[in-house]
């Protein structure tokens, strides 16, 4: 099983929506290895986004992700990074398919309530950057035979 990076951002803080961007994670079927309410600094915001260090709209990213905790959360589960992809939907929330997490609850590009890493590579990368090993919770769900085939 693979594990993936998510980070509810402040945006859904902010409007209460820590338990129902949860629920769908839970719901879907898959494990949280990790979670907590975390309120990120510049560097962590800049090494975590800094692929995008050259775009325009880097600098507010950054403001943005640190103007207050985000909940960010570890999850485990068959292909995770693809099925949490498509759960969380594209990018700008305006054009992602109602069902999503954005699609369901955002509007704007720069308020786009979730980050899901986009590869098993930078799930390792992100997971290393924002949890320390102790944080991470190695156990079985007894629902596995009911969620995946094999
Ligand atoms: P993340 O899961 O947050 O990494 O989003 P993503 O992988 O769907 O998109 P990407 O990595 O390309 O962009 C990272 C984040 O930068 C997005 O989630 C947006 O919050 C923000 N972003 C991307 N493009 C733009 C843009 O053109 N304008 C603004 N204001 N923000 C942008
Ligand atoms: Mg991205």
């Amino acid at each position: 099983m693979e594990r993936t990076f998510l980070m509810i951002k402040p945006d859904a803080v902010q409007r209460n929506l820590i338990g129902e961007v949860v629920s769908r994670i839970e719901n879907k079927g898959l494990k949280l290895v990790a979670a907590k309410l975390f309120q990120a600094n510049e560097e962590l915001a800049k090494e975590h986004y800094s692929e995008h260090v050259e775009k325009p709209f880097f600098n507010g990213l950054v403001d943005f992700i640190t103007s207050g905790p985000v909940f960010a959360m570890v999850v485990e589960g068959n292909n995770v990074v693809e099925v949490t992809r498509t759960l969380v939907g594209e990018t700008n929330p305006a054009k992602a398919a109602p069902g999503t997490i954005r699609g369901d609850y955002g509007v704007d590009l720069g308020r786009n309530i979730i980050h899901g890493s986009d590869s098993n590579e930078s799930a390792k990368r992100e997971i290393g950057l924002w949890f320390n090993d102790a944080e991470l919770n190695d156990y079985k769900l007894n629902n596995e035979a009911w969620v995946y085939e094999k």
